[in-house]
């Protein structure tokens, strides 16, 4: 979490780093800040809150310098005030810093001992000081860093300049991801390409361990050891039009909205539609030996990897254990050697999924990502690729990324399968047909949307609301049901349809309603008799479904009708009304649609 930049420019980059910093709120936005080397000594302008707050700051309190960090925050140690606001800094050095120091109690009682003062509650403020130490016992600025990361625990990306030195700065990277751009004459630092997408397209990724001495005419790149290392210049794909909305009033609407493109071009990466067929590209290890699979992801990637998990047993026949990976990471559960591991991620830097994807790799298994960002570390770090053609997501809350999962897991599944023999050829062209109709399907969801606002008015006044789905629609209940609580601040819960009776239909009364996502499939009959005894006890249905509102049986608050889909394919089609119902509910509240309270995109630390 947490975005950070800086520039060695050949003029006073204060616009350009807010620019920067604009295209990495999607990181967290509790507060944001810049710092430069104004006339050879440090100065800085914070703000609390949202980019906004310190751009409308630097319009009376610019600055010049041409040389500058910045950042902008996701609150991990200290509260989300200008106090602890990054850059954080001394008279002789200025940092910014994505990740946690673990160690930071330890490093701040010795320097406290030494001397010297603490004015924030954050851990970053230990590495300043730890710098600023060395400095001090005379070391120059690159020394100082370097002894200062040889002490550094846990997670980071820093980015570092100094007072007096125009021609300098430093950069190193442990756990969080960090890019340096190169320009002409000027150089760039960012926590990924996108925020420098406006200024080059020529990027080095910084590995594991890996710290860099940038000066305006390049970067000297150091591995862990301190040995000078070469990391190829790659050009990045990021476009500059990244942060546009289109005719849509948030990016959500919009992402929602690009899906039945998105996903037409995703299944187009892994079916041949015309022959019914799946053209899977190679995992590096033979689909027909797989007899294990493991998933691990984190949220929405999560539910996305247990609708996975329901097709592949069913379809392949394949045991799939999943977790959320910071359970499963901590777990440690022994893995055969020889199993497949998929790691499912729209951001491709999620701290625990990667953490759970070395764990499996260091104990032998093959290592296959699904995920957004092609050049993240996840992506890096495995065997296999298989990239989501989702495109940027921006809006916090995840959609179109969330669908496109679900694509390339379907034809996992039926690749799998037909490696194994449990499906023949008539069988793959089916669920193929069936996967290729959905973005028709969904465009048709999409044309209805004033029932979505009706909808919206009644769930509004709701203190809480549940979410039913059995099946493959019980991941969908989940989904749903974090959607609303993500956005809107609603109390939502997800539970499988048949675990109602178990506890939580105690909560049932006429002020809680209950969104049941019902596909008629081998499964409603029973999902209708749960909603029975909702009905029973006087809670407000909002049915979403394919069936006839005769079939039902039972008073309903609303039915959403959902236009028939082979039931194989539904959770892909599903998905949307369960994206719209939350979208709307939070515009009629008034929410920050794409940008939650407390949420961050991109979660880089445990
Ligand atoms: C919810 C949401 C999150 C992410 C989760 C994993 O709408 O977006 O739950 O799904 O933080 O992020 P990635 O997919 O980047 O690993």
């Amino acid at each position: 979490m947490c975005g950070i930049v800086g520039i060695l420019g050949t003029k006073a980059v204060a616009t350009d780093l807010v620019d920067a910093l604009r295209r990495l709120e999607y990181r967290g936005y509790d507060s944001a800040g810049i710092a430069t080397v104004e006339n050879g000594h440090l100065e800085r302008r914070r703000a609390e809150g949202k980019l906004r707050n310190l751009e409308t700051r630097l319009l009376t309190e610019p600055l010049t310098g041409r040389t500058g960090i910045g950042h902008t925050r996701w609150a991990t140690h200290g509260r989300p005030v200008e106090r602890n606001a990054h850059p954080h800094m001394s008279d002789r050095v200025s940092v910014v810093h994505n990740g946690i120091i673990e160690n930071y109690r330890d490093l701040k009682a010795e320097l406290t001992a030494r001397g010297h003062t603490f004015e924030t509650d954050t851990d970053t403020e230990a590495v300043v000081h730890l710098v600023t130490d060395g400095m001090q016992q005379g070391l120059g600025p690159i020394e100082a860093v370097r002894a200062a990361l040889g002490r550094l625990e846990g997670a980071f990306a820093l980015g570092i300049i100094f007072a007096g030195h125009d021609d300098l700065m430093i950069a190193a990277r442990q756990g969080s991801p960090l890019a340096l751009g190169h320009g002409t004459g000027e150089m760039y630092l960012g926590s990924d390409a996108i925020a420098l997408a406006p200024f080059t397209d020529t990027i080095t990724y910084l590995e594991e361990g890996d710290w860099a001495v940038l000066r305006r005419t390049g970067a000297e790149i150091y591995d862990r050891a301190g040995a000078r290392v070469e990391r190829p210049l790659v050009k990045a794909v990021a476009s500059a039009l990244l942060v546009d909305k289109g005719n849509h009033r948030h990016f959500m609407a919009k992402e929602i909205h690009e899906q039945p493109e998105v996903i037409s071009h995703t299944l187009a990466n892994y079916l041949d539609m015309a022959a019914g067929t799946v053209n899977f590209p190679p995992l590096g290890i033979d689909l027909a030996s797989v007899s294990r699979v493991t998933i691990s992801a984190c949220g929405t990637a999560y539910y996305a990897g247990l609708v996975g998990k329901y097709w592949i047993e069913r379809i392949a026949r394949i045991p799939v254990e999943i977790d959320t990976a910071s359970e499963f990471r901590y777990r440690e559960p022994p893995l055969s050697p020889g199993g497949l591991s998929l790691f499912v991620s729209q951001s491709g830097e999620t701290a625990d999924t990667l953490a759970t994807l070395r764990y499996c790799k260091a104990n032998g298994q093959r290592i296959a990502s699904i995920v957004n960002v092609r050049t993240s570390t996840i992506a890096r770090e495995s065997h296999a690729v298989l990239p989501t053609l989702a495109g940027p997501e921006i809006g916090v809350a995840s959609t179109k990324a969330f669908t496109c999962q679900l694509s390339v897991l379907a034809c996992l599944a039926i690749a799998l399968g037909r490696a194994r023999g449990t499906i023949d050829a008539a069988q793959e062209a089916e669920l193929v047909k069936a996967l290729t109709e959905i973005p028709r399907l969904i465009s048709t969801v999409l044309r209805n949307e004033d029932e979505y606002e009706k909808l919206a008015h009644e769930l509004s006044k709701a203190r809480d609301v549940l979410y039913l789905g059995r099946g493959t629609s019980y991941p969908l209940a989940l989904e749903g049901a974090l959607k609303l609580k993500e956005i809107s601040y609603i109390h939502a819960e997800g539970y499988g349809a048949g675990e109602l009776k178990h506890g939580p239909i105690a909560l049932i009364d006429e002020n809680v309603p209950v969104v049941v996502i019902a596909p008629e499939d081998e499964l409603f009959e029973k999902t209708m008799s749960n909603m029975q005894e909702v009905a029973a006890r006087g809670g407000q249905i909002i049915l979403v479904s394919d069936a006839e509102s005769s079939k039902v049986g039972c008073r309903l608050a609303t039915h959403i009708r959902v236009p028939k889909a082979h039931p194989f394919a539904t959770p892909l089609l599903y998905a949307v009304p369960i994206q719209l119902i939350a979208y709307h509910t939070a515009v009629f509240m008034g929410t920050d649609v794409d940008q939650p309270r407390n949420l961050a995109k991109s979660v880089t630390v445990e």
